[in-house]
């Protein structure tokens, strides 16, 4: 394998990796040399152009930390985290869909059903609650309700770690005998990814904004089923239609609806504005096509 050259240096490197052991290497390793050969072949990129990309690439490796990830930023705004997602979560229509996780999960405070959450965030308050079950509709107690949202400024509270350095408006639930979960917080807000890295660079230079639409985010795990990772969007948001990292569902865009003074569902007087959301999860079976 000598004097290769561009019409022959692509067969030279998928020979070379037949010799990987291990078969989902080989076949991994195969398919990324002939896409990436076949991208350069499209693309000609000019020598500086190529410098740029690994500089591109090295920049988004250093902005990399236990907070701020910024290789992951990446593959949400190039839509490879919803395509990941869709290939692994081919569940049973009507089953509730799911999205991305994003970067803002940690192991929440556990809480009881009905307590406030919002923590340190300020806001109109909301009222939320949901059911959760199975695909057969039996109501699935002791369901496990992870929640994590923004602040009505659209930070999440690792992201005023500085100031305030306890978690706020996130929180850990079970699911009660009928499968119902219901807790306060605060309405959040559209807000932008982290766009002051090399990831905001590439949406400016494609003429994107940064941001996604209003959402709340829920992880629900249940013995016998498949973990849920979704969102419920705020209707009427003026990002849904394009959300910067491609996680909208139509079925799961929810009125977050205003109230303004009155009794709340669980007895409460509230004064001035305040909004509910109540929403029914449904989870596939562990069993479903795609586990
Ligand atoms: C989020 O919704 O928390 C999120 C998802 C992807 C990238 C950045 C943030
Ligand atoms: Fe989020």
């Amino acid at each position: 394998m000598i004097d290769l050259d561009e019409t022959t240096i692509t067969n030279a490197v998928l020979a070379r990796v037949q010799a990987a052991p291990n078969p989902r290497v080989r076949q991994v390793s195969e398919a990324l040399v002939r896409h990436l050969h076949a991208f350069i072949r499209e693309v000609e990129p000019t020598e500086a152009e190529w410098e740029w990309g690994i500089r591109f690439l090295t920049e988004v490796g250093h902005l990399c930390t236990q907070t701020r990830q910024e290789f992951i930023l990446l593959s949400d705004t190039l839509g490879i985290s919803m395509l990941v997602d869709a290939i692994n979560h081919r569940i049973p229509r009507g089953a509730t869909q799911t999205t991305v996780m994003g970067p803002f999960y940690v192991l929440p405070p556990v809480f009881p059903n009905g307590a406030d959450i919002k923590g340190n965030m300020r806001g109109s308050p909301m009222y939320i609650s949901g059911t959760v079950s199975g695909f057969d509709a039996q109501p699935l107690s002791g369901a496990t309700v992870d929640v994590w949202h923004s602040d009505s400024e659209g930070f999440y509270d690792l992201q005023k770690l500085e100031q305030h350095p306890d978690f706020s408006g996130r929180a850990r639930l079970q699911t009660d005998l009928q499968g119902r979960f219901q807790f306060w917080t605060t309405r959040p807000a559209p807000y932008p990814i982290p766009h002051d890295g090399p990831v905001g660079k590439m949406l400016k230079a494609q003429g994107r904004h940064p941001f996604r639409p209003e959402h709340i985010h829920f992880l629900i795990t249940a013995a016998g089923h498949r973990k849920l990772v979704t969102h419920i969007f705020a209707a009427g948001d003026e990002y849904l239609d394009s959300d910067v990292v491609f996680g909208v569902k139509q079925s799961l865009i929810r009125e977050y609806i205003r109230h303004c003074g009155g009794t709340s569902p669980d007895g409460r007087t509230v004064q001035g504005e305040w909004y509910s959301l109540d929403h029914d999860f449904r989870l596939a079976s562990d069993r479903a096509a795609g586990t």
